[in-house]
């Protein structure tokens, strides 16, 4: 069971949801026959490659080679966990999802817990207003000019919701008790602190006022900038996080907002970064304002804590390429360069931009503008290039700093080999000759290799998977062959595709068709069912091409299935490929073991039946 939600309640979420509404919120869909095309959300392109199978509920752009159901779309769309993502679709379609990893007293509290959720939200929602009131009003007068200042024009404000908090004690929780709010869920959600003395007053106070989203537009949190200059008073305020430790262990809900999971930015700048490939990753709330605000609207930020995984995944569902381009001081130059590896372990690339010390990307972009910050840019480095650098600059010379060094990049470069041997050879290679340039570079390897446990590294790339066996690809026939029945399970029943099974040259097409014939025998399959079978298949290239074919119009009429079949059975089970099966069992009987020379014979009766046959 995936995510502890029951696969009847999975089953009746995808029924009862609208695939193409769905999809239609996010690109732009044209009726193309029984299917429907659009230009793919997953990569830049010109020419509509995307399908989607409305009926089947499944999609697949032949460009990139994305492909998935609908909770995958969800997912990769609106950047959520799977759990998350059929909650979304659930909700939607009105549906009551059924976790079967809750005892019932688990699902009342999750239950309660999602109302709690769907409160503070709405909670959240009215503070919003009144902020984003009070910025229009005199009480708010401070903050926008605060923000005219700071260059943030009309259309940001928007973007961002910008809002005001005013220097009064309890505006705002006077404001939501007058709406019914109770003190507890005030001080719950971070809005108001509660005095020792009792009662509750407002935690933002004299601040320009923004909102925090999840990456699916959830409000959850705000972060404040102060007006007052006061240096006894933070600069930035942010909600604290809500989370509930007791209910942890059950709940996906427990947390409502944690800081190091949430992207500043991410909910507004997720088209940007979509059409782009590539976010732009700051330090600062201000910096992503004033970067969108100068055009780059792909920018967010981790809100002054040092990246997470869990930020830097969520990056990742958007986007592959990330620019990261944080303060030019010391601290800033530090914090990129832990940054660095998490991007790189969730397979991130792109480039370190270095900013001239003094300068963040906020007045770098105010004094020098857009296009000096685009060449920037243009001419960084790549991020783990970048890395390797400033730990080679950071060698002082010694055989123990040296050592140090290989042993800090180490886990670094193990964690590329994971993914790509090429790339951390390569990073090796980099590292070894800037540590050494005189040394020769297989001398080096071999005696720092160690350090670095390069043999590892140069292990055999694991097997070419069963699709790419030869070379050329399969033969048209044999592809043929299971794209019909793929479209057409019920003739997965025809008798004669038994003996045509072992005829298939091509290993991935036979291996999938043995798998299709032992499923339609044991369960009788449908053409959901082999939908199922795609998208959970282990291997990317078979599950791409199944995907491809079922996002695309059926291939032929129904009526002409049965015919067309028995037709590529006969171009598969040729009597030349028959008599060549014979003559290889012939060559090998004489010398196989007794139960290798049972199995053959067997089989060179049932080949010479078959030749009887043609
Ligand atoms: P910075 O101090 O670099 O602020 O902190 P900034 O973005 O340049 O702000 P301006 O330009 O002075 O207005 C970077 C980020 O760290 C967090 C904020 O998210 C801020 O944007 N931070 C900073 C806090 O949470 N609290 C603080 O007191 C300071
Ligand atoms: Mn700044």
């Amino acid at each position: 069971m995936r995510g502890g939600i029951d696969p009847a309640s999975i089953r009746q979420v995808t029924a009862q949801s609208d695939m193409l509404a769905i999809v239609a919120e996010v690109v732009e869909l044209k009726r193309a026959g029984t299917s429907h095309r659009a230009l793919c959300p997953f990569h830049a392109e010109k020419t509509p490659s995307f399908h989607v199978n409305a009926a089947l509920k499944v999609y697949h752009c032949k460009g990139c080679g994305a492909g998935g159901d609908l909770i995958s779309f969800v997912r990769e769309t609106r950047g959520l966990g799977f759990v998350e993502a059929v909650q979304w679709l659930a909700d939607r379609a009105g549906v009551d999802l059924v976790r079967q990893d809750l005892d019932p007293r688990d699902r009342a509290r999750l239950d309660g817990e999602r109302t709690q959720r769907a409160r503070m939200i709405e909670l959240a929602t009215v503070a919003q207003q009144f902020f984003r009131a009070r910025f229009s009003a005199s009480e708010g007068r401070a903050a926008a000019e605060y923000a005219a200042k700071r260059g943030l024009g009309p259309g940001i404000a928007v973007r961002y919701g910008l809002g005001a908090a005013g220097s009064g004690w309890s505006d705002l929780c006077d404001h939501l008790r007058r709406q019914g709010w109770s003190d507890r869920d005030i001080v719950a959600m971070g809005l108001g602190v509660e005095r020792q003395s009792g009662g509750i007053y407002d935690r933002f106070r004299n601040r320009l006022m923004f909102p925090i989203f999840a990456a699916q537009g959830d409000l959850v949190a705000f972060g404040g900038r102060d007006l007052s200059g006061d240096a006894q008073v933070a600069k930035y305020l942010n909600s604290p996080e809500v989370v509930d430790p007791e209910r942890e262990a059950a709940s996906p809900f427990h947390h409502f907002y944690k800081k190091g999971d949430v992207v500043f930015g991410l909910y507004q700048a997720r088209e940007a970064i979509r059409r782009s490939g590539t976010a732009v990753l700051v330090e600062g709330n201000l910096d992503v304002m004033t970067l969108a605000q100068a055009g780059f609207e792909n920018t967010v930020c981790a809100m002054g804590t040092a990246l997470t995984s869990e930020q830097a995944r969520a990056i990742r569902r958007f986007a592959a390429q990330v620019v990261v381009l944080y303060d030019g001081d010391r601290a800033g130059r530090q914090a990129a360069h832990k940054a660095v590896p998490l991007l790189l372990a969730e397979g991130c690339n792109g480039v370190l931009v270095a900013l001239p010390d003094g300068d963040d990307p906020d007045s770098f972009v105010r004094t020098r503008g857009a296009e000096a910050l685009r060449q920037r840019i243009a001419e960084a480095p790549p991020m783990l290039n970048a890395h390797l650098d400033a730990l080679v600059a950071s060698w002082d010379g010694s055989l123990q700093g040296k050592s140090a060094i290989l042993q800090a990049a180490g886990p670094l470069l193990a964690l590329l080999g994971h993914q790509d041997a090429m790339a951390r050879n390569m990073a090796y290679d980099y590292l070894v000759t800037r540590l050494d340039p005189d040394a020769p570079l297989d001398q080096t390897r071999t005696t720092q290799g160690r350090y670095l446990h390069r043999p590892q590294a140069l292990a055999p790339a694991p097997a070419r998977p069963p699709m790419a066996a030869t070379p050329e690809g399969p033969a048209a026939a044999e592809s043929e062959l299971l794209q019909l029945l793929v479209w057409y399970p019920a003739e997965l029943g025809q008798p004669a595709l038994r003996d045509a099974v072992d005829f298939v040259a091509h290993a991935g097409i036979r291996l999938a068709l043995r798998e299709l014939l032992a499923l339609h025998r044991d369960h009788g399959l449908d053409l959901e069912a082999v939908a199922r079978w795609a998208i959970d298949h282990t291997d990317p290239e078979l599950r791409g091409r199944v995907l491809s074919w079922l996002a695309a119009p059926a291939p032929v009429a129904a009526g002409q299935v049965a015919r067309q079949v028995a037709e590529l059975v006969d171009r598969i089970v040729t009597p030349r490929e028959i008599d060549r099966q014979m003559r290889h069992i012939m060559e090998q009987l004489p010398t196989a073991s007794p139960e290798t020379k049972r199995a053959l014979s067997t089989r060179l009766f049932e080949l010479r039946q078959l030749r009887g046959r043609r």
